[in-house]
């Protein structure tokens, strides 16, 4: 029997996945010096992307074996440090492709018809009756979504914009296998793209890769949607952006320092500002909570989980 920190409430119990061990935490969102403390002596660590495991937690951590990321990203997991210590990580892939996707198009939708705005005038009882130049959006069929990273988001978000008669190109390090979007540099995406949409892991090559220079190349009309990590994009130079009318819209899920939200953004109206919500829904919290869990039962048991994270 090992001993096993969960950081935070989850979605659904975990501990019958985990039964057999001793399942410590759980019940409240313990914060990093609850978290550097509970770790002391336990073998198996369940986390959620808010942890930051790096190397001051795995010198307190010396008995832990496993790590299961509650994400795909694993962005807050110092990996070199784990693989240093022998520690597994194990994360969620492939669960939350679809969730993910369908809030990129949700985000998409509500910029390109500003959807929050219109929705907003209803609310304040400004409506005052039906006008023909009133609230006027984008136009989605025939136009240009560029899909920044294509891999299982970037593919699921594809596959939905055919339905909207979008257009896709995308830039990634290799050209996919399988579908019919055109593979581009992030030069000619940010020029012809209608939409771009953010869909690559952070990492230190992704780390503010959308800055002011690609923010200029955009069109003036661009709407720019970030449902991946934050800090790909230079929040400030999107805050010039917006402010300069250098772009025409952003949708966004994820922020720089979450939960900050500068003001800029939540004022502006061409901004629709969401609280990380890619992979919330009740289906898809549940299937990561199950694989968060799942990998650490299963390197204690001394077996390869299916998620492990290769470094
Ligand atoms: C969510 O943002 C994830 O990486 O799973």
């Amino acid at each position: 029997m090992a001993r096993v920190l969960v950081t935070s409430p989850l979605s659904i119990d975990i501990r019958p996945i985990l039964a057999g061990h001793e399942v410590i935490g759980g019940a409240t969102r313990l914060d990093r010096a609850a978290l550097l403390a509970g770790v002391a002596d336990v073998e198996g660590l369940v986390c959620l992307l808010t942890d930051r495991i790096d190397a001051e937690l795995l010198a307190r951590a010396p008995r832990l074996r496993v790590v299961g990321n509650h994400a795909v990203g694993v962005d807050n997991v110092d990996l070199a440090a784990c693989a240093a210590r022998g520690v597994k990580v194990g994360n969620t892939p492939n669960v939350l492709t679809e969730a993910t996707a369908d809030l990129t198009l949700a985000l998409l939708l509500a910029v390109a018809r500003r959807v929050v705005e219109s929705d907003t005038l209803v609310r304040s009882g400004g409506w005052t009756g039906w006008e023909p130049g009133q609230l006027l959006g984008a136009d989605l069929a025939g136009r240009t979504l560029g899909i920044i990273g294509m891999g299982r988001i970037g593919r699921a978000v594809a596959r939905r914009a055919a339905a909207f008669d979008l257009n896709v190109v995308y830039a990634n390090p290799r050209p996919v296998d399988g579908s019919d979007a055109i593979h581009v540099t992030l030069e000619q995406l940010l020029a012809e793209s209608d939409f771009v949409s953010i869909h690559c892991p952070l990492s230190a090559s992704t780390r503010g890769l959308i800055g002011a220079h690609q923010l200029a190349a955009m069109k003036p009309t661009a709407i720019l949607v970030n449902t991946a990590r934050g800090p790909i994009v230079d929040e400030n130079a999107l805050i010039a952006a917006l402010a300069a009318g250098t772009i025409g819209g952003a949708g966004l899920d994820v922020y720089a320092e979450e939960p900050r939200v500068p003001e800029a953004l939540r004022r502006d109206p061409r901004a629709v500002v969401l609280p990380h919500i890619g992979s919330a829904t009740r289906g898809t919290r549940a299937r990561m909570a199950t694989l968060a869990a799942e990998a650490v039962r299963d390197v204690l048991a001394g077996r390869e989980p299916p998620n492990l994270v290769r470094t």
